[in-house]
């Protein structure tokens, strides 16, 4: 690829406020700048992010995120070939902000506009990070998604099964909650875990009689609130050992989940005869270790190379929406003013939408 290219990517679809500076050169992708300003602060008494407190949160910090990216960076905005910004899906009002502050750029400098579904920057990410080739098979496991995905180009995507429920990261932060443990849920969950029994507590494995790649996991929280009932009944309350134990069974339950749906995702992956199979995971939940090694197993026992990038890679960022910007500038793709934010928007055009809407907005 002879042509250089410099794009500002924006993110603000969630709970982080987000603004990076991504080059592509002859010799690969490199970021010069990654900003996130996380709003944990805000939203941690409601135990779920406040839709209308996380977009005016944006609107105040997406210029200064802009502005710092571009410092870090040591580019002014005359140095950019355009500006990529998340369009969807996520909470609405977020959106918003960040199309309006990409628009306002765009109309003050006359760069291109270019809007990027949030998902793709996930599920390009292993291309910036690893120069993945496509097809590529790729497992999102965060708090608000969890689908595998067959990536065959850079607005090309085919979606073999995703949660009918809860996404993973939101099971583990509800996991929490009912055992009294901090949020973020999932370090949290399994810190304690490393001290418990996974196999004193029967925790189901749901949806592994059905052949399909889809995913549940709202009835582990379900099961996980009943025995610790139980036992609160019996005993009078939780000692640390109980909840150390509950902890693992919940974990171990969801890493045998993932590891046998990704056997099935690989298996239909596979048939599309990949010179190079592999799969990657994005998501906060990929930093989880027993889930990690999980899927590492899988992909070791089908001949997979497993890739997953750097975790502030993983979790949102805005050197994802760059990046995905980058790829979608090289292919022509131009947004006009008319450019909308969507609240939902599946990668997979050809499949049905995932219903519900989780603490992070809507599921896709
Ligand atoms: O990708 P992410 O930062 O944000 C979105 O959901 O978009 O993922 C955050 C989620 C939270 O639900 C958090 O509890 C979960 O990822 N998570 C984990 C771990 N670290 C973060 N889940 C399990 N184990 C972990 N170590
Ligand atoms: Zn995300």
């Amino acid at each position: 690829m002879a042509r250089t290219v410099t794009i500002l990517g924006l993110e603000s679809s969630c709970d982080d406020t987000a603004a990076a500076v991504v080059r592509q050169g002859p010799d690969g992708a490199q970021i010069l700048s990654s900003v996130v300003h996380g709003q944990g602060d805000l939203h941690s008494a409601y135990g779920g992010v406040v839709p209308e407190l996380a977009a005016r949160a944006h609107a105040e910090k997406l210029d200064i995120c802009v502005m710092q990216a571009l410092q870090d960076a040591g580019l002014t905005l005359a140095d950019l070939d355009a500006v990529a910004v998340t369009a969807g899906p996520g909470l609405i009002g977020g959106v918003v902000a960040g199309v309006m502050c990409a628009k306002g750029i765009c109309a003050a400098t006359g760069l291109p506009l270019i809007g990027i579904n949030h998902l793709a920057g996930h599920a390009l990410t292993p291309r910036l990070t690893d120069g993945v080739e496509f097809p590529y098979l790729m497992l999102l496991v965060s708090g608000g998604h969890c689908q595998f995905l067959i990536a065959h180009g850079s607005d090309d995507f085919t979606r073999l099964g995703g949660t009918i429920d809860d996404a993973p990261g939101e099971a583990f932060d509800k996991v929490a909650r009912l055992l009294g443990l901090p949020q973020p849920g999932g370090p949290a969950v399994e810190a304690e875990a490393r001290n418990g029994d996974p196999a004193r507590f029967a925790f189901p494995r749901p949806l592994l009689d059905r052949p399909d790649c889809d995913l549940s996991f709202s009835g582990l929280k379900t099961a996980l609130l009943r025995q610790r009932d139980t036992i609160a009944r019996d005993k009078g309350g939780l000692t640390r050992q109980d909840r150390a134990d509950l902890c693992a069974g919940f974990q171990r339950a969801v890493a045998d989940v993932l590891a046998e749906k990704s056997r099935r995702a690989i298996k239909r992956y596979l048939t599309q005869v990949p010179a190079a199979p592999v799969m990657a995971v994005a998501g906060g939940v990929a930093a989880n270790a027993t889930i990690r090694a999980a899927l590492q197993d899988v992909c070791a026992q089908t001949g997979v190379a497993f890739v997953a990038p750097p975790l502030a890679l993983c979790t949102d960022n805005a050197a994802m929406i760059a990046y995905a910007g980058i790829e979608r500038f090289l292919t022509g793709a131009r947004d006009g003013m008319d450019l909308s934010a969507r609240p939902r928007w599946p990668l997979d055009r050809t499949s049905p939408a995932m219903l519900g809407s989780g603490k992070k907005g809507a599921k896709a």
